[in-house]
């Protein structure tokens, strides 16, 4: 994770940031401290930093630095100019932590972009950030099968915004997010008692990007209807409020980055 100390929006490079909408960088500060806390203390994570750098404000989103299995990373190329500069500093603290980093040759957002479902395959999006081409570096690296799924719209510009796989291959998603052959390859890998799906509301308030530790789910105001949901396959739900980091189009999920 990345402190927000410098966190802000002063350009906009997805429908959710708006520069005119002000972010209140201490409201952001005590909404980030309060994650940190609850993955500390009640799900047992261990959190590690890496430190926030000034004129790079989306930072903070580190789920987009790198694609990590083990001691190997797929470091981030960010298609967007203004994140550009991100890497060397993800990829300065990959490097000084142990990992061996690998560099793609096309536009990939890390984690932002692909996630492994049930430990055996990697369900991953493409075309609003992420080059189709870059799933094949992940299945090269790590001889695992990809689901490439293309994201149609603007609003769920990262897979991570739109789908969770959780423990036990359950699998939280936004069908909207998705064509009708993405959600036939969904329905295909997934069985349907372990899908649960949200309506559009809740993905519009970053249901999708809940962040997984154990049995416990964290994320941005779930509804009551996803609460219960998640309760009744066996997790334990806790909800935050994250909503200055929502200003820039991300929750809970992309201000982390899962490292084993
Ligand atoms: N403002 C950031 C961007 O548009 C938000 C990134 C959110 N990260 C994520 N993994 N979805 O790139």
């Amino acid at each position: 994770m990345s402190p927000p100390d410098h966190f802000e929006v002063f350009y906009a490079i997805n429908p959710w940031m708006d520069v005119q909408q002000p972010v209140d960088r201490q409201l952001a500060r005590r909404q980030w401290d309060s994650l940190v806390e609850a993955l500390q203390q009640k799900a047992g994570a261990l959190v590690s930093l890496v430190d926030s750098v000034e004129g790079l404000p989306d930072l903070v989103f580190t789920a987009n630095a790198a694609f990590v299995q083990g001691h190997k990373a797929i470091l981030a190329s960010f298609k967007n100019v203004e994140r550009q500069p991100e890497q060397a500093h993800y990829q300065r603290w990959l490097s000084d932590h142990g990992f061996e980093v690998v560099l793609p040759p096309v536009p990939f957002e890390g984690a932002g972009d692909a996630l492994m479902y049930d430990g055996r395959l990697v369900l991953a999006g493409y075309r609003q950030r992420t080059e189709v081409t870059a799933h094949q570096l992940i299945s090269q690296q790590f001889g695992l099968p990809v689901l490439s799924l293309e994201l149609p719209t603007a609003h769920f510009y990262h897979i991570d915004v739109c789908l969770c796989p959780l423990e036990g291959g359950h699998l939280l998603y936004y069908p909207g997010a998705f064509d009708e052959y993405g959600l036939r390859v969904i329905e295909a890998n997934v069985p349907e008692e372990k899908r649960l799906a949200t309506t559009a509301q809740e993905a519009r308030n970053f249901a999708c990007n809940a962040v997984q530790v154990g049995r416990v789910v964290l994320a941005h105001q779930l509804s009551a209807r996803l609460t219960e949901a998640l309760r009744r396959r066996g997790f334990e739900v806790i909800s935050l409020d994250l909503s200055e980091f929502l200003k820039a189009g991300g929750s809970a999920k992309c201000l982390t980055l899962r490292l084993n």
